[in-house]
């Protein structure tokens, strides 16, 4: 099969479009620019923290239309196994900037059980930034095992596993322009 053909076999329907996405995330860069409107380039500047892989679209185009100063840096944390996560995550990739005394916002594709990004919060707070906040794409709700502040949320998205906009399955369609659920016998055969 070739390969569109195989992506259009494997996705079941596309949940959001383009322009979905670019009106949402325009939406979000407004309003993390007015929350962080007096704060100032440099040493205690706004710090985007990116977690790869899966957020790196989102934050490629999100970064792109804040109109505050910032910063951009990664994480990388181990990989997601459906079904099998008990809440151990680790860390791969640290961040290269210091966090202390400066503001920090974690840049997420999705919230799922909650386990990441609690330990995300929890590792960022212990280097007492002058403040802490997640930026997070995706939510789905029903699949939460422990309660996790979002700051900023896209969009909350039913229980299905999706693909595209920097998100995977098996490293595979992260760089699809739209958020698409995956057939069901694809990731749960
Ligand atoms: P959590 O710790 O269960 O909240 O999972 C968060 C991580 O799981 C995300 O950063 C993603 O890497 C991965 N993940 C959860 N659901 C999906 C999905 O539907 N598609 C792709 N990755 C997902």
């Amino acid at each position: 099969m070739r390969e569109e053909e195989e992506i259009s076999a494997a996705i079941d329907r596309v949940l959001l479009g383009e322009d979905a996405i670019a009106e949402r995330v325009g939406k979000m860069a407004g309003e993390i620019s007015a929350a962080y409107a007096n704060v100032e380039y440099g040493d205690d500047g706004l710090v985007l923290i990116g977690v790869l892989k899966g957020a790196f679209v989102f934050l490629a185009d999100l970064a792109r239309r804040l109109t505050v100063p910032h910063h951009v840096d990664f994480i990388a944390l181990s990989s997601y196994n459906r079904g099998e996560t008990k809440g151990e995550v680790r860390l791969i990739m640290d961040s290269r900037i210091s966090v202390a005394d400066r503001h920090v916002l974690i840049v997420e594709d999705i919230v799922d059980t909650g386990y990441t990004l609690d330990y995300l919060r929890r590792t960022f707070t212990a280097r007492e930034p002058a403040s802490l906040r997640s930026c997070v794409f995706l939510s789905k709700p029903e699949r939460r095992r422990i309660d996790v502040p979002i700051d900023y949320l896209g969009f909350e998205i039913p229980d299905v596993w999706v693909v595209g906009y920097g998100l995977d399955y098996g490293d595979r369609y992260r760089t699809l322009p739209y958020i698409g659920a995956l057939k069901q016998e694809v990731y749960e055969s």
